[in-house]
């Protein structure tokens, strides 16, 4: 099966440049899936189910979040009734939404998407490698399971990433970070078959502080005075991705690569 996940969509820079590119991107790669991060996607803070809802309609199967998944209010009652927009999972019990689903993929195959968020360097929240294991336990990757398993790992630190990766390899398809919106160049596959990269990296405009626009940003870090609140840098967006094929039988990658296109960052096709 292909796989394509694409990282946190910032603004509008970052939702043109993935729905403009998209008919290209199924043209040249045929993926079978998309799974794409959209914490930042309303004007950098959080998704509204109109924007959601514009992102399925274009053909992404499954949205993910984070920590700003709350950010537009609108979004909790919504979230309960789409399946497709996922939270991640290690919230505390009685948190609206969820944190798995699994889907219906071409040819009658089943794909899953769990998403976990990190706790170094962010809110406190229920272990997710205990959340993670809890999940694997009942859904095993390939026969009698899931044909692929796509695990989103939200977090800041590339440790809790790699550490989370490792505990699941073997036993999903890929694993892939979201949150600090830089790509990293490390894809790979891990022993057991798991495909790999520390971080997605953002699709937004890089001339920016993650996305942001760079004075008001810059201003954080220098002034310890309330400034001018923090919105997204609007020139032409990168999209960054990671592509994966995986092997039907077992539900293993046997490729993994970068996607980015547009915008400031060398193009990269898998
Ligand atoms: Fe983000
Ligand atoms: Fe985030």
């Amino acid at each position: 099966m292909k796989l394509l996940y694409m990282g946190d969509v910032v603004g509008r820079s970052g939702r043109d440049v993935v729905i403009g590119r998209l008919a290209e991107i199924r043209d040249r790669l045929s993926p079978d899936f998309i799974v794409m991060n959209g914490e930042n996607a309303a004007h950098g803070f959080g998704i509204t189910p109109r924007i959601c809802d514009e992102f399925l309609a274009a053909g992404i199967d499954v949205v993910t979040l984070g920590n700003h998944s709350w950010d537009q209010r609108e979004i909790m009652p919504y979230m309960d009734g789409q399946p497709r927009l996922l939270r991640p999972l290690n919230y505390p019990a009685g948190t609206p939404g969820r944190g798995i689903g699994v889907f219906a993929a071409p040819r009658g195959r089943k794909v899953a998407v769990i998403q976990v968020m990190g706790r170094l360097f962010m809110d406190p929240l229920d272990c997710p490698f205990a959340a993670l294991e809890r999940e694997l336990a009942r859904l095993p990757l390939g026969p009698g399971g899931a044909d692929a398993i796509i695990l989103d790992v939200h977090a800041e630190a590339s440790s809790e990433k790699m550490a989370l990766a490792q505990v699941a390899a073997g036993r999903v398809s890929l694993v892939v970070g979201s949150h600090s919106h830089v790509p990293t160049a490390d894809a790979q596959i891990l022993p057991g078959g798991t495909a790999y990269q520390t971080d997605a990296g953002m699709c937004g405009d890089y001339d920016s502080v993650i996305g942001m626009k760079k004075d008001a940003a810059i201003f954080k870090f220098v002034r310890k005075i309330p400034g001018e609140r923090l919105s997204p840098a609007e020139a032409a967006g990168t999209l960054c991705g990671v592509f994966v094929e995986t092997d039907d039988r077992s539900g293993r990658a046997t490729r993994v690569a970068p996607l980015r296109l547009g915008g400031r960052l060398a193009e990269a096709w898998p």
